[in-house]
């Protein structure tokens, strides 16, 4: 495996997402781990990520100088290049001219990192700072206009340093160089792929839980459903899932779930009817806020009755994803202390008194996904749009009925076959249908009407942090808009969101 130091790199994430598409296992630990820990966990190798700091500035992030003297090949990617850099003697300097974007590469010494790339290429630069003068230990293997030593490798010890980014699209050898270094400087087998990890998962899941009987919460999500088919795999007699039907699903959802999980794996499934009691703790709430607090601990109390009628259940399953791993570690303390605190926001609390078993927690979506087309999950199922835990109710803006909410499924249900019909379901981040809190004229036949409007929300996102709106061809807009006005009773007008994230957000509450 790989270790990534994070120092704080908007960056860190992407640089272990590309090395896992090298076939290498890669971590991102904080920038400050011992260099005896570092040690223990012998990785292949060591990438140290950019960061916002300076380095002489006092209170900038640093690495423990032990590392270098490990033996582990470093590649140190921007700050963490100057980083490298200055602790092993050389000058970082702020430069005059600071570059940001496209930049031309120059190659002067084709060693092994810039093996089998061109003499000169384009790449991706961010930075105010740069490495001035490189004493004798160091040797200049590119170079910009601006930046003499744009990379640098340590004379007798396998150390590297870019000054551009590898990992961003923008710099289109990013992929090659990360590959050499992987493979040829640490020596990785590239042998890590979806199905040896399920392979070890399966393992060590089955070591975890031992005999003991493990609830999984099912959304028909992608994380949930294949947190749940993975433990199926693993312990399938040990297994219980819980299903809870809380009246905001999507049409066919809950039947979807069903059919899946008791139907196709034979997992035991419980589907809990809760509706009534979501909708009369809703009744008359309009603040989204409100909505969200009354649906989570509504779903708190009705997964804990089901929970509590399960014997001797000591472990809950939840699909806890890397980046949520990261986020919580980051921000915090440290990764222990502070993944509950998240799990209290988004889940159910630690209060409920369960193990927790997280088999997701090393992988990215994009991971998730694979997996769960190498555990046979459909892949209408695992290409899902992600869908909100309050469900329809933020998109039913204002008050929550049940006449409200089949206007609204009917209207998202012809939104989204329309999107299928067209292939354009996997171009959207996320695409769904809102029904707004007001009526509008229109004209049926001779009579005027007063009825709901429909609006649709298509965007195109990678990170849901921000989202541009979808350009969708007007026929299509066209031919959904009729559809739904013919089909939908009590719908006269259809509008289509071209707002952006941000100022707008996704949801519309
Ligand atoms: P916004 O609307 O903030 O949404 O741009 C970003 C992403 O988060 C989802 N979302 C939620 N998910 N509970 C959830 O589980 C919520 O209360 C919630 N609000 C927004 C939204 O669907 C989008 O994917």
């Amino acid at each position: 495996k790989v270790l990534v130091l994070d120092f704080g790199s908007q960056y860190a994430q992407l640089i272990a997402r590309r090395v896992r598409e090298q076939h290498v296992f890669c971590e991102i630990v904080r920038h400050d781990l011992p260099a005896s820990r570092v040690r223990e966990l012998a990785p292949m190798g060591i990438i140290l990520s950019g960061g916002p700091s300076s380095v002489y500035d006092s209170d900038a992030p640093r690495c423990d100088p032990g590392l270098f003297d490990l033996g582990i090949p470093v590649l140190g990617i921007c700050y963490g290049m100057q980083l490298t850099c200055s602790t092993l003697g050389a000058d970082v300097k702020p430069v005059e001219e600071r570059e940001f974007g496209r930049a031309e590469l120059h190659v002067v010494d084709q060693d092994s990192l810039f093996g089998g790339v061109p003499e000169d290429m384009t790449v991706w630069m961010s930075h105010g700072d740069q490495v001035q003068g490189i004493n004798g230990d160091f040797i200049a293997l590119a170079r910009t206009a601006t930046c003499p030593n744009a990379a640098v490798r340590h004379r007798t010890r396998p150390i590297f340093g870019l000054q551009f980014h590898p990992e961003v699209h923008h710099t289109p050898y990013g992929a090659k160089l990360l590959h050499n270094f992987l493979h040829e400087c640490c020596g990785c087998s590239g042998a890590w792929k979806i199905d040896s990890f399920l392979e070890e998962e399966t393992s060590r899941l089955r070591k975890q839980v031992g005999t003991g009987r493990v609830i999984c919460g099912l959304s028909g999500g992608v994380d949930s459903s294949v947190t749940a088919a993975l433990l199926t795999r693993a312990i399938s007699d040990q297994l219980t899932c819980i299903f809870v039907d809380n009246g905001l699903l999507r049409r066919g959802e809950r039947d979807q779930v069903d059919q899946m999980f008791r139907g196709h794996f034979k997992t035991d499934l419980r589907v809990v009817d809760a509706s009534e009691i979501f909708l009369q703790r809703l009744a008359g709430v309009d603040d989204p806020q409100k909505k969200r607090e009354i649906i989570g601990h509504t779903f708190i109390d009705v997964f804990r009755k089901e929970a509590e009628t399960i014997e001797d259940a000591r472990f809950l399953a939840q699909g806890t994803l890397y980046p949520d791993v990261i986020e919580s570690g980051t921000k915090g303390d440290g990764p222990a202390a502070t993944i509950k605190a998240h799990h209290n926001v988004g889940g159910l609390p630690a209060e409920l008194g369960f193990d927790l078993v997280e088999p997701l927690r090393d992988l990215f979506k994009d991971e998730v996904r694979r997996l769960g087309e190498a555990l046979g999950l459909p892949e209408q199922l695992v290409w899902r749009h992600p869908f909100p835990g309050p469900g329809l109710a933020v998109r039913c803006l204002g008050s929550v009925s049940d006449d409200r909410l089949e206007t609204l499924r009917h209207a998202d249900a012809i939104f989204m076959e329309e999107l299928h019909q067209h292939d354009l379901y996997r171009e959207m981040g996320q695409a769904f249908a809102v029904l707004l809190p007001v009526r509008s004229v229109g004209v049926m036949g001779d009579g005027r009407t007063y009825e709901h409007v429909i609006a649709l929300r298509a965007v195109t996102t990678t990170d849901f942090m921000t989202a541009d709106w979808a350009v969708i061809d007007p026929a299509v807009v066209g031919k959904i808009s009729t559809r739904i006005i013919n089909e939908v009773r009590g719908v006269n007008r259809v509008v289509y969101d071209v707002s952006t994230k941000p100022p707008a957000t996704i949801e519309w509450e």
